[in-house]
């Protein structure tokens, strides 16, 4: 994948897939201090849009427990993919102007049966979110264990498209505009989901 495919992608489709963006080495270590922090009680079950403010239209319900990382006290492996993601920001700034500001975002877990159903990521309380990402780690996912991210299409509603969230993989798309919702998953999911936001 090249900066200007995804870019090409973004502008056509709203959205890109950008496969390895990790290397097993780094998903590896990024494995490892999201383990350690979920063994220390660290993740709480993540709101329901009504209660986040999140714009839902369809009861906005998930089952993911999510832990929020603090940007001023990142530890090494989630500088890993931190600053990699700021320097993706820094590049599509330049080449479409979307005015992307700072980056907040959490770590995801789903369990066996978890699903997060169709939404927008932008709060109907504020349009600061621009540009969503969400990256996975889960090294041995297979055909059958579910948990695709489906994207519906716009303007088509009949269109979708679903992605498997295998290890390494970042997937961007338009916050205000792309409906999405995560498939049952058959296995526990692992992830971090991240917002772009301007000022
Ligand atoms: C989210 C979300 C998608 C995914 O956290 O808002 O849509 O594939 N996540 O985990
Ligand atoms: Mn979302």
């Amino acid at each position: 994948m090249t900066l200007e495919t995804a870019l090409g992608d973004l502008n056509s489709q709203s959205y890109f897939v950008w496969d390895d963006f990790l290397s097993p080495d780094e998903v590896a270590s990024i494995s490892l201090d999201y383990q350690k922090l979920y063994d220390e009680g660290a993740f709480s079950r993540a709101g329901t849009g009504n209660q986040s403010g999140e714009r839902n239209l369809s009861g906005g319900i998930r089952s993911d427990e999510t832990y929020w990382l603090d940007p001023l006290a990142l530890t090494l492996s989630q500088h890993v993919f931190w600053d990699r993601l700021e320097a993706l920001k820094t590049r599509i700034n330049e080449e479409l102007f979307l005015g992307l500001w700072n980056l907040d975002g959490h770590y995801s877990r789903y369990p066996v049966d978890g699903f997060y159903h169709r939404h927008l990521d932008r709060f109907a309380s504020s349009d600061q979110r621009t540009l969503s990402m969400v990256l996975y780690f889960n090294p041995d996912w297979h055909t059958g264990d579910g948990g695709e991210l489906r994207i519906h299409g716009q303007g088509n509603p009949a269109t979708q498209t679903d992605i498997a969230p295998i290890a390494g993989r970042l997937i961007c798309f338009l916050s205000a505009s792309v409906l999405h919702e995560v498939l049952l998953t058959h296995q526990v999911r692992l992830s971090f989901a991240g917002w772009w936001k301007r000022r």
